[in-house]
């Protein structure tokens, strides 16, 4: 597979998907050396390690070509005070070019947009691509829920592995976290713990990504993102048909079409397999659909036409 992209969250996926033996990936960075030099270290982590995964780096598309996954990290990510929108000019020409480059070598690749604003950029990738929409989707959902289950476990006190979160809507501060269909150990969160902590909750994870940014000074996270990456990368290869919160085109699902937005999807080798629609209250439904009208508006600015 291709890993386009070996800043902090493409180096970062890299690793966990050569330390599990997910793929053999080939890192691509448009930064002569940058690519190179990180899987040059990785393969000497190799040698302590012994996983079975390898790495290699290159400045050329070609070393990854008939890949059967590009994951798209290539861009700018965010400073202190910026959001995820303001990156989309910048990085919406340098995700076109990355989707030229990557799929005629590999045109049989599944795409996984990681790039901020991610529904944005996932469409835009779609476009760009000519690949069917099956074949082009985005993390963020799982992400999101990552970080909506660690707010969960701190809150409640349970083990990380009895808690089931989920988030959906936009990658950014409309995503719509659903505490209702939310359990630990079972339990829905809202029976769990009050309204109050709940609310305290969701707004924790609303705004994680944006804690991180301002805790770090320079650059955005990397670590949940990355291990994000590569649990997605493992559904896709391994065929698991796993649900996960994936950035994926709706066709009338939640009264929406045409938007890349984070929703419930199954995954497998072929990448999105089904896109089954979750029975969600008018106010979860409400929310989604106001989360999508952000991302329809920002595609509108991109001008790419019906
Ligand atoms: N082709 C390939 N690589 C590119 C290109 C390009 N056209 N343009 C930039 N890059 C590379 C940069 O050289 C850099 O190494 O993309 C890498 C981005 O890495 P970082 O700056 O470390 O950013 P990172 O934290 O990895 O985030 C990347 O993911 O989560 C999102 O918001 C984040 O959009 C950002 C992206």
């Amino acid at each position: 597979m291709t890993v386009a992209g070996a800043g902090q969250v493409g180096a970062t996926a890299a690793f966990v998907m050569a330390l599990k033996g997910t793929a053999d990936v080939v890192l691509v960075d448009v930064a002569e050396g940058i690519a190179q030099g990180k899987a040059l270290d990785m393969m000497h982590a190799r040698s302590v390690e012994q996983f079975p995964g390898s790495v290699i780096g290159s400045s050329n598309y070609a070393a990854g070509a008939g890949s059967d996954v590009v994951v798209i990290t290539a861009g700018v990510p965010r400073k202190p005070g910026m959001t995820r929108d303001d990156l989309l000019t910048i990085n919406g020409t340098i995700m076109r070019s990355v989707v030229e480059q990557a799929v005629a070598v590999s045109p049989d690749a599944v795409l996984l947009c990681v790039t901020n604003p991610l529904d944005v950029m996932t469409y835009l990738a779609w476009r760009v691509s000519g690949l069917p929409s099956s074949r082009v989707l985005g993390m963020g959902g799982v992400l999101d829920s990552a970080r909506f289950a660690y707010f969960i476990a701190r809150a409640t006190g349970a083990a990380l592995s009895d808690v089931d979160a989920v988030v959906l809507g936009a990658h950014g501060d409309t995503m719509v976290p659903l505490p209702r269909l939310s359990t630990v150990a079972g339990r829905p969160l809202t029976e769990v713990l009050s309204a109050e902590a709940v609310a305290a909750v969701v707004k924790s994870t609303v705004y994680g990504g944006a804690e991180v940014v301002s805790l770090l000074q320079s650059g955005s996270a990397f670590f949940a993102p990355g291990v994000s990456v590569a649990a997605m990368v493992a559904a896709i290869v391994g065929d698991t048909h796993e649900t996960m919160s994936s950035c994926v085109l709706l066709d009338g699902q939640y009264g929406l079409s045409g938007v890349y937005l984070n929703v419930p999807a199954v995954l497998g080798r072929s990448g999105v397999i089904e896109v089954p629609e979750w029975g969600l209250t008018a106010d979860e439904l409400c929310a989604l659909q106001d989360s999508a009208s952000g991302v329809i508006d920002a595609v509108a600015s991109l001008g790419l036409g019906g």
